[in-house]
């Protein structure tokens, strides 16, 4: 947050805390769409106003970058941290372990491009998806 300080924090924290919502209510694959849903019917209940509304639900919806990427800072912020954090929360083993070696790595790889929304944490992030990609190739299928 320091390096951009025009993010708005309340429409960021509500999106870090609302992005994954619809994990509880969907699959997985369609999880961002649940969780822009359930975003949009909560905020409503708080009487957010209208435009924060929007605000929150697109970074929702865009956190997976994938069938709507990422447009305003929060959502980029959002979409960058979310991908960042699964270099350090062990799904890439689970993954592996589980014996999906070939979607771990398809996750490593989409997670690295997604960092890379910011330059300067997907250098930092560099050596990690590194270190991650050879401890995948070499886990026993
Ligand atoms: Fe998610």
């Amino acid at each position: 947050m320091k390096d951009y300080p025009k993010a708005d924090k309340e429409i960021l924290l509500l999106s870090i805390w609302l992005h994954d919502i619809g994990h509880a209510l969907s699959n997985h694959a369609d999880h961002h769409i649940k969780s822009e849903e359930e975003a949009r019917r909560f905020l409503k209940t708080i009487k957010l106003n209208s435009k924060k509304i929007e605000k929150v639900a697109h970074c929702v919806r865009a956190h997976r970058c994938r069938d709507v990427k990422p447009e305003t800072i929060e959502a980029k912020i959002l979409a960058a941290a979310d991908s960042a954090s699964h270099f350090t929360d062990g799904c890439y083993m689970d993954m592996a372990m589980s014996g999906i070696k070939k979607l771990a790595l398809e996750k490593l790889d989409r997670d690295y491009r997604d960092v890379g929304i910011f330059p300067k944490l997907k250098k930092e992030i560099t050596p990690i998806y590194k270190a991650w990609k050879n401890l995948i190739k070499v886990y026993p299928n």
